[in-house]
């Protein structure tokens, strides 16, 4: 399968990105103290069908899990990623929430996620949120044409550790287009000068995922937290490679 997309693939990749950032959107509106996880599903789930698309990680299967139930992932605190949504999980002051959102529209996928912050957070937690959002953008600036994957995750990992954090074991962001996961793998940490060569048209979704306090990952069924429970925070973007650099589709 090829990974390089026509500019008539990238334009289809870039309507189900957009309606990525609409459901972002609508829910950084409905974050606050007292509003469930569920709610939050059902909001995304609405906002994605209006839209004329297809909530992607309903029913998405992986080996030996049962097929996974809701239309975004909801991550609370010490959840990395794939947190599932529920009507008993309220946010309360002072808790931080990754919210990923994968849409299916015309056979083409977007992916992304933001970290929020619900109602008053601790310096800690924006200092962990404001460092993640920045790997992200350090990770995309480097996904030029002829340049690595591994340079992408060098720039993400050594910015990371640097700054006194965290990347979090076995969880990397991927290539996107027909499949909503697809080649190549793109870790958050890695060698510069290593791995597959960018070209013009691949869409990638980069998604650096930080603990505070350790990089061990504990794995629940769906669902990944800190082994430590500190706080993790997880921003993504689908961006596509063209000859005027990276271009982010999610926003
Ligand atoms: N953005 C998440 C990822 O790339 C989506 C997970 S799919 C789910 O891993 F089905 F687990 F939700
Ligand atoms: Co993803």
């Amino acid at each position: 399968m090829s990974l390089i997309n026509s500019s008539k693939e990238i334009l289809l990749i870039a309507e189900s990105c957009k309606i990525v950032a609409e459901v972002l959107n609508e829910i950084e509106g409905m974050i606050r103290p007292g509003v469930s996880t569920m709610e939050l599903s059902l909001k995304a789930d609405e906002v994605i069908r209006k839209n004329g698309g297809m909530a992607a990680f309903k029913g998405y299967t992986i080996p030996g899990l049962a097929p996974y139930p809701a239309a975004i992932c909801a991550s609370v605190n010490s959840c990395i990623v794939h947190g599932i949504p529920s009507k008993d999980e309220i946010l309360l002051d002072g808790d931080i929430v990754g919210i990923d959102v994968g849409v299916r529209k015309n056979g083409y996928y977007g992916d992304g996620a933001k970290t929020f912050g619900v109602g008053t957070i601790s310096k800690e937690a924006q200092a962990l949120l404001d460092v993640t959002k920045e790997a992200l953008a350090r990770g995309i600036k480097q996904a030029t044409e002829g340049a690595r994957i591994g340079d992408v995750s060098y720039a993400i990992g050594e910015y990371i550790t640097g700054e006194g954090y965290y990347v979090a074991d076995n969880l990397t962001g991927h290539g996107i287009g027909k499949n909503l996961h697809q080649e190549p793998s793109i870790p958050n940490h890695g060698r510069k000068g290593t791995g597959l060569r960018l070209k013009n048209g691949i869409a990638l979704a980069i998604e650096p995922m930080v603990n505070i306090g350790t990089n061990r990952v504990r794995e629940k069924g769906w669902e990944f937290f800190v082994a430590d429970k500190s706080l993790s925070a997880h921003f993504e973007h689908t961006i596509v490679v063209t000859k005027n650099g990276p271009q982010i589709l999610t926003q």
